[in-house]
């Protein structure tokens, strides 16, 4: 979609949602061990709401799953008496481990990722050597988003946005003037997303940055990771177009998307693998499902040795 269409795409959403009862409600959950903000957004007349980038706990010593982090989740979606629709995932993270089938069954909702995580599932379904019944056309999950796609939220318009670079999948939803921005920018005092995962690109991640960047200046950015800055000693995961614009210090108006790759590309390159890397990549793949058991019951994330 071009800026102008997209332009054009937001500002239907933001006149549909100008009412003050369209506004979105949000709440977050900030799991410390991953560093990842859980979003639960819903619309305050129907309750109709959608579970953002949700957390799997994982011990990689023991190779344990839990759910501590989903369960706060669980009791705040069922204290609130929400209507789940949607269990949404930006891309196929790598630094933690969905919870969207445990959510769903939990409190149902259509789990919703990129059309373009097909190519996601071929990339790490060959590196991983995964079994001949890893289809991968993406049908583990329930529903899979194309760029400029709109849906509701109840009375709450959306579109989702392929906003690729950190990953060749990854996607925006804007709900309401909520926009759920992934692995892009990070906080205005942090940054962006490393581009240096298979198939992406910092070049391409600029553009997709300056494709939000293009949302109206008010918009409120809501961010899948923080690490705090230096300087700053709490976790902040929102925040709005006009400060990125403003203060990122890698990509604020003016800089170039030459100088944003340099710099990109370097920074890059100092960077290791997250910790959970082997898990989350073969989980979320699967749409976060574990892989099939193998015929003793059990099953097992693999480790392909000298490859990553
Ligand atoms: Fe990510």
């Amino acid at each position: 979609m071009s800026d102008l269409a997209l332009s054009a795409a937001y500002d239907q959403i933001v006149a549909a949602g100008t009412h003050p009862q369209a506004r979105p409600c949000l709440r977050s959950f900030f799991d410390e061990t991953t560093f990842t903000a859980t979003h639960v957004v819903h619309d305050p007349r129907t309750r109709a709401a959608a579970i953002i980038d949700s957390v799997m706990d994982y011990d990689p010593a023991s190779g344990r799953t839990s759910f501590h982090s989903a369960e706060q989740v669980v009791a705040y979606v069922r204290h609130e008496n929400l209507n789940v629709l949607w269990q949404l995932e930006t891309h196929a993270h790598a630094d933690h481990l969905s919870a969207a089938p445990w959510l769903k069954k939990q409190l149902g909702g259509r789990i919703g990722i990129g059309a373009d995580i097909v190519q996601v599932q071929q990339t790490f379904g060959t590196i991983f050597n995964a079994e001949p019944a890893f289809t991968r056309d993406g049908a583990q999950f329930d529903h899979l988003f194309t760029d400029g796609e709109t849906f509701t939220l109840g009375d709450l318009p959306a579109i989702a946005l392929h906003v690729p670079g950190h990953t060749p999948a990854d996607m925006a939803f804007i709900i309401g003037d909520a926009a759920f921005i992934g692995d892009t920018l990070f906080m205005p005092d942090y940054g962006t997303a490393r581009a240096d995962f298979p198939g992406g690109s910092a070049r391409t991640l600029y553009q997709s940055i300056r494709r939000l960047l293009s949302l109206p200046p008010q918009t409120r950015l809501f961010l899948c990771h923080d690490y705090k800055a230096p300087g700053r000693d709490r976790f902040v995961w929102e925040t709005t177009v006009a400060a990125e614009r403003q203060n990122n210090i890698h990509v604020h108006d003016g800089i170039s998307e030459d100088a944003f790759v340099s710099m990109r590309t370097a920074r890059d390159a100092t960077l290791s693998l997250p910790n959970l890397i082997m898990p989350s990549v073969q989980i979320n793949m699967r749409a976060g499902h574990l892989p099939a058991p193998e015929n003793n019951g059990i099953s097992y994330i693999k480790i392909p040795v000298n490859t990553l």
